[in-house]
């Protein structure tokens, strides 16, 4: 029997809490999830999943789990085993929200500006205590878990020092950490305290893979490593030496599930939310956007990009619809709830300045709804995906697989997707607005067999290296 532990923030698994006190459980999408469940299903393999309980009914379902193991408690995980961590909830507010997606999330994604340099005042210095606490978490669980010699693959930038952590707890365990982010360059990255932005990369040291999903993150962690920790970097051999211990650093990238993809999108669900759809925009063309309101997804220059198209090019007013969906994330920071009126105010002078009594030019949904989002990528004629910074970017290669008619991708060079789509989309500088109008003029004047052909190049490129893949990859990097 073989063993790989999975450590995640946000866990396969969560819960809600219904009036009458019941507690019901809802699997979790994602790349990490499918990645896991194919390794769960191998005869032989064992896998246990630690996460952290996110909110109240989480914590309740944790502390009732028969030995805090949630899959003893009769609920269908998948396949796999689930500890849910019940942390304090000031000490994961701080963790999760001051640390990890305030600092650490704005640092990798270059988000700072000028009136909000962060400042490291005492304050901070708790916050990162309560991130210190929250890894120490992590580490015990897998450390207590953990059968000898196994593989323990931890995930992301909540998590950058339960490497180290674990490997001082269990050294017998093979430890790989992955980054679902970009890195930030070294000048960039010295906007953190010394102290904290050394312990970051000493903590993912003390991984054996270290792994990224392009070539450009895998490449600035390796010059942090070397510039601000004076690690013995080998860049041929791409590893990381520090104090004795080696990491090697790998470049996964990550793509989808195709034919996962096409069974859910053909699911009755979806044909009912395409047929709404179509009826709302009648034959016009569509372009559509799919982000969390996110400020790394600059979804507030892609609608000023459309605005000045159809400033420019008023021959596409009442001939083209924006379907823009931009789903609620981390609302408890205050530039994230900003961010997202932000939005709506730039909805709503497009719909001011354009809109007729036959024509909506654009239709902006901020509520979730997962079947939607596959039946608008079914209709698309346009795909904008104009990330500031990202680590890879689903949408980007979600789109092309599903498009019914082909569609044309206008995608960032900052987007990690960039690395293996930008031969067949149309490549913009995320803040050019200019550039972005007249590149969706052009991908809506992309004849449709162009595009079809080019769907077809950007559906191969997407499912290349599907979840599967991805983790079975990084396993495998371990031995
Ligand atoms: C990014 C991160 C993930 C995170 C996701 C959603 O993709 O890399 O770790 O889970 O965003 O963010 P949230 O804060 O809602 O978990």
């Amino acid at each position: 029997m073989s063993q790989v532990l999975v450590a995640s923030n946000r866990g396969p698994v969560s819960f809600s809490l219904s009036d009458d006190g019941t507690l019901t459980m809802r699997r979790g999408g994602g790349g990490l999830v499918s990645g896991l469940a194919s390794v769960a299903a191998r005869p032989g393999a064992e896998v246990l999943w630690v996460c952290a309980a996110l909110g109240e009914a989480d914590r309740a379902a944790a502390r009732q789990a028969p030995e805090g193991r949630l899959d003893r408690d009769g609920h269908d995980t998948g396949g796999a085993a689930v500890r849910m961590l019940d942390i304090p909830a000031a000490t994961f507010h701080r963790a999760y929200n001051a640390v990890a997606n305030s600092t650490l999330w704005f640092v990798h994604h270059l988000l700072y500006d000028t009136p909000r340099v962060p400042h490291f005042d005492a304050r901070a210095r708790r916050d990162w205590q309560s991130y210190e606490a929250y890894n120490a978490a992590f580490a015990d669980a897998l450390a207590r878990d953990a059968a000898p010699g196994s593989k323990a693959a931890i995930q992301d930038y909540h998590l950058s020092l339960a490497p180290a952590m674990l490997r001082e707890r269990r050294p017998d365990l093979k430890i790989a950490h992955f980054s679902h982010t970009p890195w930030a360059p070294p000048e960039y990255y010295r906007l953190l305290p010394d102290d904290i932005g050394a312990a970051v990369l000493t903590g993912i040291l003390g991984a054996d893979h270290a792994g990224f999903l392009t070539e450009r993150w895998a490449s600035a962690f390796l010059d942090c490593c070397e510039e601000i920790l004076g690690a013995k970097v080998d860049r041929h051999a791409r590893t990381v030496t520090l104090a004795g211990h080696v990491t090697r650093v790998g470049v996964h990238a990550l793509g989808v599930d195709g034919p996962e993809l096409r069974r859910r999108a053909a699911q009755p669900d979806v044909a009912a939310r395409a047929q709404a759809l179509r009826e709302q925009v009648g034959d016009r063309q569509l372009i559509v956007r799919i982000d969390r309101t996110e400020l790394s997804k600059n979804i507030v220059r892609g609608l000023a990009a459309y605005r000045e198209m159809l400033t420019n090019h008023p021959e596409w007013r009442g001939r083209v619809v924006h379907l823009a969906f931009a789903y609620p994330s981390r609302h408890d920071l205050p530039e994230y709830r900003e961010y997202t009126a932000a939005v709506q105010r730039m909805a709503r002078q497009i719909t001011d300045e354009f809109g007729t009594a036959s024509w909506d030019p654009l239709i902006l949904q901020v509520n979730d709804d997962y079947p939607r989002s596959l039946a608008a990528y079914g209709l698309a004629d346009v795909l904008l995906v104009n990330p500031i910074r990202d680590g890879m970017n689903l949408v980007a290669k979600e789109g092309p697989v599903l498009a019914g008619r082909g569609c044309s991708l206008v995608l960032s060079r900052e987007a990690g997707a960039a690395a293996e789509l930008a031969e067949d989309a149309i490549m913009v500088n995320p803040y050019d607005v200019s550039q972005t109008a007249e590149a969706l003029h052009q991908a809506l004047l992309t004849p449709h067999e162009q595009r079809a052909e080019r769907c077809a190049r950007l559906t191969v490129a997407a499912t290349a290296l599907p979840p599967q893949r991805w983790f079975a990859d990084q396993l495998a990097a371990l031995d």
